[in-house]
């Protein structure tokens, strides 16, 4: 549905994107993570045509997104990470306009977003909050009710209880067979929809990962502890998924069909705690925000 192929874009400096490659199948979530100015904007930018790649190429539905982006609007609902409204104007113009241009006749998705997000688009849009404005934004972008959904940090600026419903929003339209690019860093918000997340650093992708394998859906981590090395051993000689992580705990790594087998192995042996290690995403994450960089003189 989706497919990103060798994009490069070099801004000089070392920075842009460079040789990025991905896809995206009908119905699928992919989070795209990073951290700052690691690039996520920009190859989005190249996915919605406003920007000519360097090398490679990006497509939607089979169509070209730099030759065709018009052929591409007709499928995409795009939320950039900046909004910029027309200050001139009340909510209610603006929903008009863009209605209008985008040749929606049936109100019944617009109402229902404007319900969910609780907007209120009769004030000026001057007037409005950022939260405001974002959550006209969002309205905006989806109202069409598009096959794939390009969301570019579409929760920052928003309270917790409209990031909440915004996930809620995400949840419900995967659920429908939305396909979704996802640039977040909020990490509860790619936990509740991600199926898989690849991580973007410097402008290259550096890890792809599916989700279900992070949240340990298919296998459980145990840690074992044991009062003696000659327990730990004969534990050891058990498990055959295990490694020492301390100097007598032993992690034992289960596939979720074997785990009643695994606990019936445990009865046989001298363990004085047991702890399942859950997966925290944001743990694993952090790894790659953190940055090697060190101070320059300027
Ligand atoms: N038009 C441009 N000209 C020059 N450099 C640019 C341009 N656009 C982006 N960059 C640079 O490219 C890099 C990637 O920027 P990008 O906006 O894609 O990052 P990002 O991952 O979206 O970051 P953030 O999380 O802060 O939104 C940055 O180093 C940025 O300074
Ligand atoms: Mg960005």
């Amino acid at each position: 549905m989706l497919k990103v192929e060798h994009l490069t874009k070099d801004f000089g400096h070392g920075r842009g994107i460079f040789d990025v490659n991905f896809e995206i199948n009908k119905g699928e979530v992919l989070g795209f993570l990073g951290p700052n100015g690691a690039g996520k904007s920009t190859t989005i930018r190249h996915l919605m045509g406003f920007t000519k790649p360097g090398q490679g190429k990006v497509e939607i539905n089979g169509f070209d997104c730099t030759n065709k982006p018009q052929e591409v609007m007709k499928y995409v609902g795009y939320l950039p990470g900046e909004v910029a409204l027309p200050d001139d104007m009340t909510g209610g113009q603006f929903i008009k306009m863009m209605k209008a241009m985008r040749h929606i006749k049936d109100d019944r998705y617009l109402n229902h977003l404007i319900e969910l997000f609780d907007l209120d688009y009769q004030g000026s849009m001057k007037k409005m909050s950022l939260g405001e404005k974002r959550k006209l934004a969002v309205v905006v972008a989806f109202m069409a009710d598009p096959e794939i959904l390009i969301l570019d940090e579409p929760t920052s600026g928003l309270d917790p209880v409209m990031q909440e419903k915004f996930i809620e929003f995400m949840v419900e339209e995967k659920r429908r067979g939305k396909t979704i690019l996802l640039s977040s860093h909020i990490f509860p918000e790619v936990e509740a929809t991600c199926d898989r997340i690849n991580i973007i650093k410097e402008g290259r992708i550096v890890a792809e990962v599916d989700a279900a394998d992070l949240k340990n859906e298919r296998q459980k981590n145990f840690q074992l502890g044991f009062t003696n090395p000659s327990n730990l051993a004969q534990a050891m000689s058990v498990f055959d998924n295990k490694k020492i992580v301390q100097p007598l705990v032993l992690e034992v790594t289960v596939a979720k069909e074997r785990i009643s087998d695994f606990f019936k192995q445990l009865a046989d042996l001298k363990v004085i705690a047991i702890n399942e290690r859950r997966f925290n995403l944001e743990k694993y994450f952090l790894d790659f925000y953190r940055s090697d960089k060190v101070f320059e003189e300027i």
